[in-house]
């Protein structure tokens, strides 16, 4: 497998930053992985198994690139804990944390919203919301002032577009974790760490399937975007590319 050479622009390199993502074993994680890479970021590739993140690494250092890895499962306080203690025993900081992982059940493809099913929406809830707030309370004690959190969220949590009934475990999960791009970046702003989230577009991996029309490295484009951004009050934002979009 290659992923596609998407440009890396003079203005949004990320040298010695130090990158964290999770999911970074395939799909959108995996290309935001690979960009930031190429943009010269030491770039921390999580996945919830070491040998899945092992052989996503091979990729980026067949490519010269650097790659390390690390495992955490994001539904374990415990595990995102161990990880966060072995980041900072390495680098001492973290500069960009991207909270990717996510799941889309199949469970909930099917469900209806009258006759929810509480333990997908449980299921949902652990990884995409829960999930980034444990990695985010985690890693903001050492997120250095300057850097970035960044949210993978999706318009199917988009609140002023309406919705079809569909995926309802998801939609909530992702409109909550909106929410709390919101409230998070206004806490962290006082420590000039930027918070945002962005939707990657319908993205052909895994969970897009392969009916999908964007290339996982446009997703990455956007994750490099907001990583590189000038500082601004402007933070606490959903993206989709380089456009802030309404909730
Ligand atoms: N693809 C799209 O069209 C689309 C659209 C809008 C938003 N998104 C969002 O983009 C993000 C990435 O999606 P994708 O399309 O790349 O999905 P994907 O190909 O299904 O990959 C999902 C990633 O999340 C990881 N993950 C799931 N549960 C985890 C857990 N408990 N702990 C740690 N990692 C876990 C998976 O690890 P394993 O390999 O171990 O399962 C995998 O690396 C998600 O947040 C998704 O909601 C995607």
């Amino acid at each position: 497998m290659q992923l596609s050479r998407h440009p890396v622009k003079a203005t949004e390199r990320l040298d010695d930053k130090v990158a964290v993502v999770t999911g970074a074993n395939r799909g959108i994680g995996l290309a935001i992985s690979t960009l930031f890479a190429r943009a010269g970021a030491r770039c921390v590739m999580v996945a919830r198994h070491a040998s899945g993140a092992e052989d996503a690494a091979k990729l980026l250092r067949s490519e010269g690139l650097e790659a390390e890895v690390d495992a955490a499962d994001v539904t374990s306080c415990e595990s995102v804990r161990r990880l966060a203690d072995s980041v900072k025993r390495r680098h001492g900081w973290v500069d960009v944390l991207v909270n990717n992982a996510g799941v889309f059940l199949d469970e909930d493809r099917r469900m209806s919203p009258d006759a929810v099913d509480l333990g997908v929406v449980q299921r949902t809830l652990d990884v995409n919301l829960y999930g980034a707030m444990r990695m985010a309370t985690a890693f903001a004690p050492f997120i250095r002032a300057g850097g970035r959190i960044i949210n993978v969220s999706s318009t199917m949590g988009q609140l002023s577009d309406g919705s079809d009934g569909y995926g309802p475990a998801y939609s909530i999960s992702k409109a909550a974790l909106n929410a709390y791009t919101q409230s998070l970046a206004a806490v962290l702003q006082k420590r000039e760490v930027m918070v945002d989230c962005f939707h990657p577009g319908w993205a052909k991996t895994d969970m897009g399937g392969p009916r999908a029309t964007v290339d996982p490295m446009e997703s990455a484009a956007t994750a490099l975007f907001l990583a590189t951004r000038p500082a601004s009050d402007r933070t606490g934002l959903f993206w989709r590319g380089r456009d802030p979009i309404a909730w």
